[in-house]
């Protein structure tokens, strides 16, 4: 044994001890100039290389101070980004690191889903205070595929158990909202094992339908969601969102009630809008007229997708493109990359690891998550190179299992190797959280950054905006 010891020890490469570059310092003053250099080099990776206000370096040390004063009193009881947010939100929400971040201008959120964002007590309430609420029905607890499901029907489809929920003992409002988001549902099993992202997951996947198309594509309910997305996000600095969103037939098309017998097949819905067409004209209406109430609110955008598994090749092909400025999400989870193969091979031939090919290749502009690009440094190398933003949601990576201990979140290192990171929020009304100041309180607790990181991610989400250029105006990095 010994001997095989040596023999390993003595074939190591000599040049791995040796440090090439910086070679030993002779002395003390050598030493302190190269920490010093070393140190500037790290630099021109981060935010630090913007040019700071001294108000604003005023206010970078308050909310390090108040940083430092947070992880002392949570570092033995439990520091909020290594905890799972069912146990910490309370403690974020209310904190002050939390207060000030909140009022921080955070630029554009530009990964968000357009029925999944407003918080469901919000849109509840809207419900319930909407001329149509006589008309809400709810599928009972024990349905067996879809409980707790809210519609709209002038008279509901016979058969599948809809129960009204105007007068319903059973069914309060406080009831039916926990049933609506993911920390409200989360099974012990979920709580137990925080990495276990198939089980929350498993959670999750009926949360997608209970409160969300079928609901919001109510004209009565659609427009005050619209407008109470726009005021919610703007609470919490946000003055751009680019959201995802399907239009046209399916249960996102806008429709309003009618009791004439012409919708009796379709149970009262009278569907409006095949096209989403009016969907858009109708959005851009109540926009402008948002705007004028609050002219710091910058703009709105809808990205409407394309297939999870389809490569950007084939969905450049079908939609005739020969070029254009796509977004995508590309190595989206930390899967092992051999086994995260395409969940329908027959129909779908790209998977999810080819998609990073894909996105590198086809020049998108921003990948969505991009988790996995951590394990792909010489594509993490391209994306630098072209200046792809990652659009990185570390509290529904949290959430979801993904990332239970947010210290490891890959985007500190994409944020750190030069790559334009954008902080954004997903699907915080369905998860149950809310507010995307959130995912900024994580970051910066987690990450080790300041507020000279928190502007430039900011500015990376105006920049990579679908935004023209024209409508903001940036600082020079
Ligand atoms: C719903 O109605 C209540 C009571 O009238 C009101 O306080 C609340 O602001 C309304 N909420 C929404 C979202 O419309
Ligand atoms: C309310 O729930 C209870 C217990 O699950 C059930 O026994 C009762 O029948 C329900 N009430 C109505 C009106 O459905
Ligand atoms: C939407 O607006 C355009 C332009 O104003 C108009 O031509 C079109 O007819 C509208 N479509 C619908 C469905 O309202």
């Amino acid at each position: 044994m010994a001997v095989q010891y040596r023999v390993l020890l003595l074939s190591l490469p000599l040049l791995q001890i040796v440090c090439l570059d910086l070679g030993f310092p002779a002395n003390e003053y050598e030493y302190s100039v190269k920490r010093d250099s070393l140190r500037e080099k790290e630099k021109q990776f981060a935010g630090e290389s913007l040019a700071m206000s001294e108000d604003e370096q005023i206010a970078d040390r308050y909310l390090q101070l108040l940083k430092r004063q947070e992880f002392k009193a949570t570092r033995k009881t439990g520091f909020p980004p290594s905890r799972p947010l069912e146990e910490t939100l309370d403690t974020i929400v209310h904190s002050d690191v939390y207060r000030v971040l909140k009022m921080l201008p955070k630029g554009g959120l530009l990964h968000s889903h357009e029925n999944h964002q407003l918080s469901r007590s919000i849109l509840v309430d809207i419900v319930w205070n909407c001329s149509d609420f006589q008309h809400l029905y709810i599928l009972p607890e024990n349905h067996p595929t879809d409980p707790w499901t809210l519609d709209f029907f002038i008279s509901p489809p016979p058969g599948e158990g809809w129960e009204k929920v105007k007068g319903h003992p059973n069914y309060t409002k406080e009831v039916i909202l926990q049933r609506q988001t993911l920390l409200g549902v989360l099974t012990e099993r979920a709580r137990r094992y925080p990495s276990d992202a198939a089980e929350r997951w498993r959670q999750m996947d009926p949360l997608w339908r209970r409160s969300a198309s079928q609901l919001i594509a109510n004209v009565v309910v659609k427009r005050l969601y619209l407008a109470a997305m726009w005021r919610e996000v703007l609470t919490d600095g946000v003055q751009y969102i680019e959201t995802r969103k399907n239009l046209g037939p399916g249960t996102h098309q806008l429709y309003s009630l009618d009791t004439h017998r012409k919708y009796e097949p379709t149970y009262g819905k009278h569907y409006l809008d095949p096209s989403g067409e009016l969907d858009i004209n109708m959005t851009q209406l109540l926009l402008r007229e948002f705007q004028k109430r609050r002219p710091d609110f910058i703009g709105f955008r809808r990205i409407t997708y394309g297939h999870h598994q389809e490569s950007v090749s084939q969905m450049k092909a079908k939609m005739h493109l020969s070029s254009c400025t796509t977004r995508r999400r590309a190595a989206e989870t930390n899967w092992p990359d051999d086994l995260m193969t395409s969940f329908e091979p027959e129909v779908d031939i790209s998977t999810t690891q080819d998609n990073s090919l894909d996105a590198v290749l086809l020049g998108v502009s921003r990948v969505g998550h991009g988790l996995g690009f951590i394990k792909r440094p010489y594509l993490l190398k391209l994306l630098k190179q072209r200046r792809v933003a990652i659009e990185t949601c570390p509290t529904s990576n949290h959430l979801l299992g993904y990332i239970p201990d947010l210290r490891n979140h890959p985007a500190v290192h994409y944020i750190r190797s030069g790559i334009p990171v954008v902080l954004a929020s997903d699907d915080p009304g369905s998860f149950g959280y809310d507010h995307v100041t959130v995912d900024w309180y994580q970051a910066f607790m987690a990450w080790g950054l300041r507020l000279a990181d928190l502007k430039l991610l900011a500015l990376n989400s105006l920049r990579h905006s679908g935004m023209s250029a024209s409508k903001y105006v940036l600082p020079s990095i």
